[in-house]
């Protein structure tokens, strides 16, 4: 068990409070997924021990365990990407401790781009694999990874049974939502060029973004089941010729966040109890 883990634990039985199954990135358009959250635990990063060395400094980010109707959920509420500082270290540590904590099921969002002509913004594609473009890896050189395997298998890094549940569900949304894509993860934090997007649109990718690769991976390498689902936020660069910007992607993320709050609500309702 590593520090931030002992810690965790700590508080946890201090609360009389035991590690759900399920953990969530609250990443783009699932930050206000706290708002609704019955609240028992909240920990800043950075006052976990052996966790705040490897955050990024000053970003903002907390642990907290709370209830979505029925279900506990354990949060991380802030993610970090690797275009912050170019180091893997920040996005494997809590993620490591989640695994380790017990939690056996992480459920991933984020805002991407469509690369997908039938993909519109304000649509959600829901996450069947990846393509890892960041040119490198969250285990390499194995720096805080303990006892998984060096080569984890990826066939399924998106859990098919989390998947068909995710599927079920989406026609009772009102969300436009496709029922399954690639996602491509990129380096950034430049966006792509028209080039790179028809080059990702050859490869077989349907959206585009610059998060939850790694996190699957290190998520994957400590056995739990992933599912994820990416917000599209805007036309890829190219697709429809005009220039991106952070402003509309936020503004897509606005329209879309209450409808993809209640979808991940039910979703994670729907998840089988576990052994
Ligand atoms: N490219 C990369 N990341 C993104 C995009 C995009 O078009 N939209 C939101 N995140």
């Amino acid at each position: 068990m590593t520090e931030p883990v002992d810690y965790l634990e700590e508080q946890l039985q201090t609360k009389g409070l035991s590690t759900p199954e399920t953990a969530m990135v609250l990443g783009s358009g699932l930050g206000g997924m706290t708002d609704e959250m019955e609240i028992d635990l909240s920990v800043s990063y950075e006052d976990v021990p052996g966790l705040s060395a490897s955050t990024v400094e000053g970003h903002a980010g907390r642990f907290v365990l709370g209830t979505v109707g029925d279900v506990t959920v354990l949060g991380m509420d802030g993610r970090v990407h690797y275009y912050e500082s170019g180091d893997m270290a920040p996005i494997v540590a809590p993620i490591r401790t989640l695994g380790e904590l017990g939690c056996q099921r992480l459920l991933i969002t984020n805002a991407a781009g469509g690369v997908n002509a039938d993909f519109d913004p304000g649509d959600v594609m829901l996450i069947e694999d990846h393509l890892n473009m960041m040119g490198t890896n969250p285990l390499l050189g194995r720096a805080g990874l303990g006892d998984g395997p060096m080569f984890p298998d990826m066939t399924n890094a998106y859990s098919p049974d989390l998947l068909a549940e995710a599927r079920d569900l989406a026609g009772d949304s009102d969300l436009t939502i496709h029922d399954g894509g690639v996602y491509a993860g990129m380096m950034g934090p430049s966006y792509e060029t028209p080039a790179e997007i028809e080059m990702l649109d050859t490869l077989g990718a349907d959206a585009v973004g610059m998060s939850t690769v790694p996190e699957t991976i290190v998520a994957n390498q400590l056995g739990m089941d992933v599912v994820g689902m990416s917000t599209i936020t805007n036309y890829a660069a190219g697709v429809v010729g005009d220039p991106l910007s952070h402003e509309e992607v936020v503004e897509t993320i606005e329209t879309i966040e209450d409808d993809l709050r209640a979808y991940v609500s039910t979703l994670l309702q729907r998840f089988p109890e576990l052994e």
